[in-house]
């Protein structure tokens, strides 16, 4: 894994030519730069919370109560951040979380392979959103070693749903993460306020057009109609599950399962129970 402490001093070393960074490299200026760079419809999807996002505000100040008791004389030249997790070891204890709209994030509409690419890179996995711009096996061919994971949004339509996973299997990815917070998407002012919903204007849905089940779902071909092709989506986007279905998602794949949206300790108990392989306890960033 790069050492942070190599890429500061490289940065340092540049400086004594002259050459600086080509991206800030704080939070705000990084944040700015993205702003300037995006589309304003762009920019309020990808800040903007549901509604008066009061939960996003707080998932900050509560992260940022926490902290780190550093420990002297363990002679840290060589770290070790390294954690096992199904069967794998890892680097670091840190996954790239799914971003459906990293595709138009970027100038090109690569950014799921860009970020791909800094998975690999950098050994961090990235959880792949079933909400790419791109097909996930092109994603996933970009990993190299380091694991990927695939998200699912679990579609009304169970033969979509068992073939996105299979297609997750057969390019490699090492779990499912399956998102369950997110049925309906949440009461989100800012992109109301423009009318703006990236989906329905047809972006981020590789995986679904290049998916058989999806395609033979249509009356006619994409090609032809994408409207038709993004209305569908639109119809069979989101499944409110229950707990009954949890069985069959168990039974979709021998895939390490890992539920996304979990808060509550019943619901994490439960889902154990039920044979699931982690849950990951989100709020959907109050979005
Ligand atoms: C622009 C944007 C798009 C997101 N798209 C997805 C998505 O496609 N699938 C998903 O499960 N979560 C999505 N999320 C939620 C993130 O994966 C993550 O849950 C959130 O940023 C909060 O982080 P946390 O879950 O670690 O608290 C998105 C978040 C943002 C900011």
């Amino acid at each position: 894994m790069v050492h942070y402490g190599d890429y500061q001093m490289e940065i340092y070393r540049a400086g004594l030519d002259g050459r600086l960074p080509k991206l800030p490299v704080d939070f705000r200026s990084l944040e700015a730069w993205a702003h300037a760079a995006m589309p304003p419809g762009l920019v309020s999807y990808v800040a903007g919370g549901c509604g008066n996002e009061h939960t996003q505000d707080i998932n900050v100040s509560a992260f940022e109560r926490w902290g780190l008791i550093p420990r002297m004389f363990v002679g840290a030249a060589k770290r070790d951040m390294s954690i096992d997790l199904f069967g794998m070891r890892l680097p670091s204890p840190i996954f790239m979380s799914p971003i459906g709209v990293i595709g138009v994030c970027a100038q090109d509409g690569l950014g799921d392979i860009a970020t791909a690419k800094a998975a690999r890179k950098l050994g961090v996995p990235m959880v792949a959103s079933t909400l790419s711009n791109i097909p996930l096996e092109e994603v996933a061919s970009e990993f190299g070693d380091t694991p990927g994971f695939f998200q699912l949004y679990t579609p009304t339509d169970r033969a979509l749903a068992e073939s996105l996973v299979r297609r997750a299997e057969a390019a490699g990815f090492k779990g499912i993460v399956v998102t369950l917070d997110t049925w309906v998407t949440g009461w989100r002012p800012r992109d109301l306020n423009q009318s703006n919903f990236p989906f329905l204007r047809g972006h981020c849905l590789g995986n679904y057009f290049s998916d058989p089940v999806f395609r033979a779902s249509l009356a006619d071909p994409l090609d032809e109609d994408m409207q038709a092709g993004i209305m569908q989506w639109g119809k069979i986007f989101g499944n409110p599950l229950n707990w009954d279905d949890l069985p069959w998602l168990r039974s979709l794949t021998k895939l390490p399962l890992i539920m996304k949206g979990i808060c509550h300790p019943d619901d994490a108990r439960r889902a154990i129970d039920a044979g699931v392989d982690g849950i990951y306890c989100s709020n959907h960033g109050g979005r």
